[in-house]
């Protein structure tokens, strides 16, 4: 299956997804690559040793893609010693690592596979350097929100304009020169908040380099739907013209999926199947599901605030809490066992949710979410209001949107506060729980048309296909 040569390969053709090797990303580039599937197109999955490890053994992955005749996984190394955490802060080791093992990699299997289309991260700028270089087409896929991808791509101008880096410490500052959020986006808001320096910030000099390869690619896809981010996608439309807004995605495989029941998880971890169970006991909507997705981490203080915060809201919580979730430690049970003395009827606590399941379930009547771009969006599909604590890059984009822009949510922002939560959490579930789930209902209805036969997402999703295809011969 691996060696095809070139006129078959340019019959049929045959697509390399290049995921970042973490949670997030990798959700969405299987969804992708699952309906790529579904379209008879050739797909390769190029995953680490490692995830590809993990989602074998949490997920049927490996037989759910058996269905496909067509479909591969390749591993490569992260190039990261089996006991790195592969996470933040050292998140940055892995990144450079991988660039090192990817990119003779990606040489040598442009030239010898027959690929006609390689769909790397927004990220891997360098994936998208060698396919020019060997001559096959690239079209990148980036897994953040299209609001903060648009302030990226602002950069240059805000860099020009001197916004950036922030002279003063004070946060509410209005950044006006980016188009179309001139008086929304404060430094608060700014996806590097405390940007000192962009010559000698990583993430910085990173999101540069991803705006760049974008004119450099034959297009871009985001998982996002017009309804939802119209204007902005009409903003990046000017850098990038064949722009696929194709999300939800996991609403858009769902739909189009035969047999809808498919679990369909992606998971790196196990998911704790008794948080549903703990669910079913509840009345509907009575119960707000906190998660700070896969990376993010917390001080100690952060997360007592929380916790105290939760239980004097009255509200009953079902918590993930990663075992890598504080900051400064390991999670000790004991920890963990003095938070839940005497809240046990009212809290569950879990290491890893199957969260979209969660999501879905009727006893969740909202999120506390670090606004993660799949987190937003499966809270949207799921009618979810939201309660956002963003830690850093487009979190703190997305959270602002779905405070002022979508108003399907509460943006906490930087005060981590016990009673600060408590007065959100009241507010997300009984004070204006109204207003926020009539916004948030028009938007999954919104998402669900954009999805079904001749949605934007789905006609968006038939262009792409067809496009690949073109490029193909
Ligand atoms: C990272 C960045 O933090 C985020 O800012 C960026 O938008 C994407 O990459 P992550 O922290 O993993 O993402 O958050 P998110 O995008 O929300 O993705 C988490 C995924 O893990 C979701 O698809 C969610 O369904 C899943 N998840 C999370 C679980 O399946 N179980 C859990 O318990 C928690």
């Amino acid at each position: 299956m691996e060696h095809h040569n070139t006129i078959e390969a340019k019959m049929c053709p045959h697509v390399l997804l290049f995921p970042l090797p973490i949670q997030s990303p990798i959700n969405s580039m299987l969804q992708l690559a699952e309906l790529f599937c579904l379209a008879d197109l050739q797909v390769t999955f190029l995953n680490t040793n490692h995830n590809q490890q993990l989602l074998y053994r949490h997920t049927n992955v490996e037989s759910r893609f058996k269905q496909y005749p067509k479909f591969q996984f390749r591993t490569i190394s992260d190039g990261l010693p089996d006991d790195h955490p592969r996470s933040f802060p050292m998140f940055e080791d892995l990144i450079n690592s991988l660039q090192a093992v990817a990119e003779p990699f990606l040489r040598k299997i442009l030239t010898e596979s027959g690929v006609t289309c390689v769909i790397p991260d927004g990220l891997f700028y360098y994936a998208v350097d060698i396919c020019n270089e060997v001559g096959v087409s690239v079209i990148s896929f980036d897994t953040i929100s299209p609001c903060c991808l648009w302030v990226y791509l602002c950069f240059p101008k805000l860099i020009q304009t001197g916004d950036i880096p922030f002279k003063g410490n004070d946060l509410d500052v209005l950044i006006e020169n980016v188009p179309g959020m001139e008086d929304l986006l404060r430094r608060r808001d700014f996806p590097f908040y405390r940007l000192t320096n962009c010559a000698t910030d990583l993430y910085c000099q990173l999101a540069l380099k991803e705006i760049q390869s974008i004119p450099r690619s034959h297009g871009l896809i985001l998982n996002t739907f017009e309804d939802l981010d119209g204007p902005l996608l009409s903003l990046i439309r000017s850098h990038c013209p064949q722009t696929y807004a194709v999300g939800p995605l996991h609403l858009q495989l769902k739909t189009r999926l035969a047999d809808k029941t498919m679990s369909s998880s992606n998971s790196l971890w196990e998911e704790d199947h008794s948080s549903i169970q703990w669910l079913d006991a509840h009345p509907t909507e009575s119960v707000i599901y906190v998660s700070f997705g896969s990376l993010a981490t917390l001080t100690k203080k952060e997360i007592l605030e929380f916790w105290h915060g939760l239980v004097n809201s009255g509200i009953r919580f079902l918590w993930v809490m990663r075992s890598d979730l504080l900051r400064e430690e390991e999670f000790s049970h004991q920890f963990v066992k003095e938070l839940t003395d005497g809240c046990e009827e009212r809290a569950y606590i879990v290491s890893w949710a199957p969260q979209e399941k969660v999501l879905s379930h009727p006893a969740i009547g909202g999120f506390l979410t670090h606004s993660g771009w799949n987190s937003t969006m499966e809270s949207i599909v799921e009618r979810k209001p939201m309660i956002c604590w963003a830690v850093y890059v487009d979190q703190r984009v997305t959270s602002r949107f779905v405070g002022e822009v979508w108003k399907i949510g509460l943006d906490m922002k930087d005060i981590c506060d016990r009673y600060i939560i408590e007065k959100a959490v009241k507010e997300l579930m009984v004070t204006n729980k109204d207003k926020l789930k009539k916004s948030v209902d028009k938007l999954s209805m919104l998402a669900e048309i954009s999805v079904g036969e001749g949605g934007s997402s789905y006609n968006a999703f038939e262009y792409l296909v067809n496009d690949i295809k073109k490029l193909g011969r």
